[in-house]
């Protein structure tokens, strides 16, 4: 049995500074050995890594990570510049493997068979209702509505091209594992269209390109794949689609919170114990 703690979005610079230390009682009171971040730790690359440091340290177990838009934000301070005049988005996304729990390194040998696999992922489009152009997609605005990571984000490459390498290097690292079927896959970008905004909501029609991609649950359902973990969307789900569980725990921010007043209630509420046991079960504790 390893008792894994999952969560995403946590944005500690748009939540609580104590969350570091909320989140190493939480983890230590269920018992948990290692930890899941599906990403967006912080905006920017240097405050991401600083809020992973303090997480590893309250919490004293390994801290798993894959990188979410904001961790590779360029401009925390400065969002109103023109991404043209940035770095480039992949210099960011190689800072981030400094950190030495950084799934893009690969896959992660478990107790019991288990592994885990995971990258950020990217977007591509595809969510987005069908009224739209693409080139209206790449302007990343609608109805004067700016997506904020045309801002601070710069790929060399279209989005649609940046997905595809992720989407190439998760599947890489899924057969890397040489058993699939027990794997825990990390991404944070939502990876099947189950989990977009619903289209009552009009503008998310437009919006829901940025969220994801369905081929991650493609790839999931070829490779049988029994669990997927992440974030982005600010809500939470657990739900089991075509054969594979899919966990999204995001903490998300403060002015989200049902308890804005209470972080470490907020936490634990969004903070999930799974259990990976023997004979492919995965279990739910509660802290
Ligand atoms: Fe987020
Ligand atoms: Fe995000």
């Amino acid at each position: 049995m390893q008792k894994i703690a999952v969560l995403s979005d946590i944005h500690i610079d748009r939540s609580s500074d104590e969350l570091p230390g909320i989140i190493g009682e939480l983890t230590a009171s269920a018992g948990a050995e290692l930890m899941i971040l599906a990403g967006d730790v912080a905006n920017g690359t240097d405050e991401a890594l600083a809020g992973l440091k303090r997480i590893r340290n309250h919490a004293g177990i390994p801290v798993y990570f894959v990188a979410g838009n904001h961790d590779i934000w360029q401009s925390p301070q400065g969002a109103d510049q023109d991404s043209k005049s940035q770095p480039d988005s992949w210099q960011a996304y190689n800072e981030l493997l400094s950190w030495p729990e950084n799934l893009a390194h690969g896959p992660v040998s478990l107790e019991g068979g288990w592994q885990l696999a995971g990258c950020g992922g990217w977007y591509d489009l595809g969510f987005a209702g069908r009224e739209f152009t693409r080139e209206q997609l790449l302007e990343m605005t609608y109805k004067g509505k700016g997506w904020a990571d045309r801002r601070n984000t710069s790929w060399t490459g279209e989005p649609e091209r940046v997905h595809r390498y992720f989407l190439g290097e998760l599947r890489r690292q899924i057969r890397e594992t040489g058993n699939p079927e027990r794997t825990v896959a990390v991404t944070h970008v939502v990876p099947h269209a189950s989990f977009t905004v619903p289209s009552i909501f009009p503008t998310w029609r437009f919006f829901n390109a940025y969220l994801g991609s369905g081929d991650y649950a493609e790839l999931y359902r070829e490779m049988n794949v029994p669990l997927a973990v992440f974030g982005h969307i600010h809500h939470r789900f657990d739900r089991t689609l075509a054969g594979t569980r899919y966990i999204g725990c995001p903490l998300g921010y403060r002015r989200e919170w049902k308890h804005s007043d209470d972080p470490r209630r907020e936490c634990k509420e969004a903070m999930k114990i799974i259990e990976l046991g023997p004979e492919d079960s995965i279990n739910e504790t509660r802290i």
